[in-house]
């Protein structure tokens, strides 16, 4: 059985992550979708809620299972029993961190692969910073979170 791990901080998850877990979601037998919990880093929404929305965007695929994911991505990936690691590329501005986090993890475990997958051109751009951007100004993100995070983000900013 072909497992996979995506992990991301999904803070808020976007229509770009929901494109990389729904062709992932066809690429392995079990897709895990990671939400990152990390003491370092300072999010929007706290791992609850962002575990919860996650989980909300991805039940409609019977095969990806939304768990929260805190220390090394590697261990993680092994925990479940991943062989590899789901990434998307948005574009070149991608590369060099994602390159330098593959080879980190390549070295952390060698049993681990890192998976890229090319993000849709209609999201390349796109980011959970500039959808929390637009949305402080009341800006329209209908075409880049669904309707239910939209929810989630107005209760945080108004
Ligand atoms: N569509 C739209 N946006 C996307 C996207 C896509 N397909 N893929 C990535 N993004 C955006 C995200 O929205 C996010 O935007 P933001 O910076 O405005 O918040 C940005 O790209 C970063 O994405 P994300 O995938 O969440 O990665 P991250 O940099 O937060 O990394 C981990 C998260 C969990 C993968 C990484 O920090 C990690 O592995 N941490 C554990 C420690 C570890 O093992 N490190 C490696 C060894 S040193």
């Amino acid at each position: 059985m072909k497992i996979g791990l995506y992990p991301g901080s999904f803070d808020p998850i976007t229509l770009g992550h929901l494109d990389i877990i729904e062709r992932g979601s066809k690429m392995f037998d079990k897709l895990y979708v990671g939400v990152a919990s990390n003491m370092r880093k300072t999010y929007l929404f706290s791992d609850e809620e962002r575990l919860q929305m996650v989980k909300e965007e991805c039940k409609k695929y019977p095969n990806v299972e939304v768990i929260l994911c805190s220390g090394l991505t590697v261990n993680e990936a092994k925990r479940v029993g991943a062989s590899a690691i789901l990434r998307g590329l948005r574009a070149m501005m991608d590369f060099e961190y994602e390159l330098q986090m593959a080879t980190a993890n390549k070295m952390l475990d060698d049993d681990v692969e890192t998976l890229f997958m090319m993000t849709n051109p209609h999201y390349s751009y796109l980011s959970s910073s500039v959808v929390k951007e637009i949305i402080k100004d009341n800006g329209d993100i209908s075409k880049f979170v669904t309707p239910n995070v939209i929810e989630m983000l107005k209760k945080k900013y108004f």
